[in-house]
């Protein structure tokens, strides 16, 4: 690794290896090293999709079989893929402080498959699905739907369990994810463009409540401006390092 980059890591733990609070926010590039499509890098899925035909409410009651045909897809994708070295380190982490929140706009779960526990899923989960009419959430993890599925209860047609454009997120998510962001003495700013709120706002009420903000990132996005420290490269590579400096730093050694 270039020797400017390892000064940086070793900066960046030194800086945040006392805080016993940290949160990560997580984005699609935390899980593009296993194989997953971000969504607005070249490749990604907004380029080849458009969102209104996809991934807003006014779609799925215009076009439910497109919008399942679009779901159905990224749930068989994401059924060989398996947790990459960001999503263990971010597991790890957690071992080292006695308060560690993932909150993340991934819907894959490779955060739980990881083995991180306080997982906060600010866009849902793309496994479950959900009925508008009875409001039930049913767990239909690695199953193959049918083209439509239905609803076990009242038969109505399920929808993706997933936060669509237009929509407001759930509003004990949002209060989890704003208490751990205002909590933390530590914000990780992991694989996200950070330019979808609220999700993106985190960063900054973190640092306003006094957080540390740490960038990682493959690029420069909006959350420079307001973070003690930037990294630019994968997380993989990345985040095991700064786990390792934090661990020796915390408890003087690197095993
Ligand atoms: P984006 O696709 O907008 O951004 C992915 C970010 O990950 C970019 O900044 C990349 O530079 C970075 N990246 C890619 N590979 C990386 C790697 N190996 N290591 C580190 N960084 C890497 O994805 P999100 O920010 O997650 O919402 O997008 C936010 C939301 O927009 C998603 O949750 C989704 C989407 O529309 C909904 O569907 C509601």
């Amino acid at each position: 690794m270039d020797k400017t980059l390892q000064r940086s890591i070793d900066d960046a733990a030194q800086q945040v290896a006392a805080a016993e609070s940290v949160a990560a926010l997580t984005g699609a590039g935390v899980s593009a090293e296993s194989g997953i499509p971000t969504f607005r890098d070249c490749g990604g899925l907004w380029e080849d999709f458009r969102v209104q035909d996809v991934a807003t409410p006014e779609a799925f009651q215009r076009n439910p079989r497109l919008v399942w045909k679009f779901y159905n897809a990224r749930r068989t994708n994401l059924a060989d893929v398996r947790p990459n070295p960001a999503h263990f380190a971010l597991a790890e982490w957690a071992t080292l402080v006695s308060d560690f929140h993932v909150i993340t706009q991934n819907v894959d779960r490779l955060h739980h498959a990881a083995g991180s526990r306080h997982v906060i899923e600010l866009h849902g989960d793309l496994w479950s699905v959900r009925c508008d009419r009875c409001c039930e959430v049913f767990d239909r993890t690695r199953e193959s739907l049918a083209e439509m599925p239905e609803c076990d209860r009242c038969g109505r047609l399920v929808r993706p369990n997933v936060v669509w454009f237009g929509e407001e997120l759930a509003t004990d998510v949002w209060a989890a994810a704003s208490a751990a962001a205002r909590r933390c003495e530590c914000m990780l700013v992991v694989g996200t463009s950070a330019v979808v709120h609220p999700a993106a706002g985190l960063a900054s009420m973190a640092r306003d409540a006094g957080a540390d903000v740490v960038e990682i990132n493959l690029e420069e996005t909006p959350a420079r401006s307001i973070a003690n420290l930037s990294l630019y490269g994968p997380a993989g590579v990345l985040l095991p390092q700064l786990v390792a400096r934090v661990r020796a730093i915390r408890f003087g050694d690197a095993s």
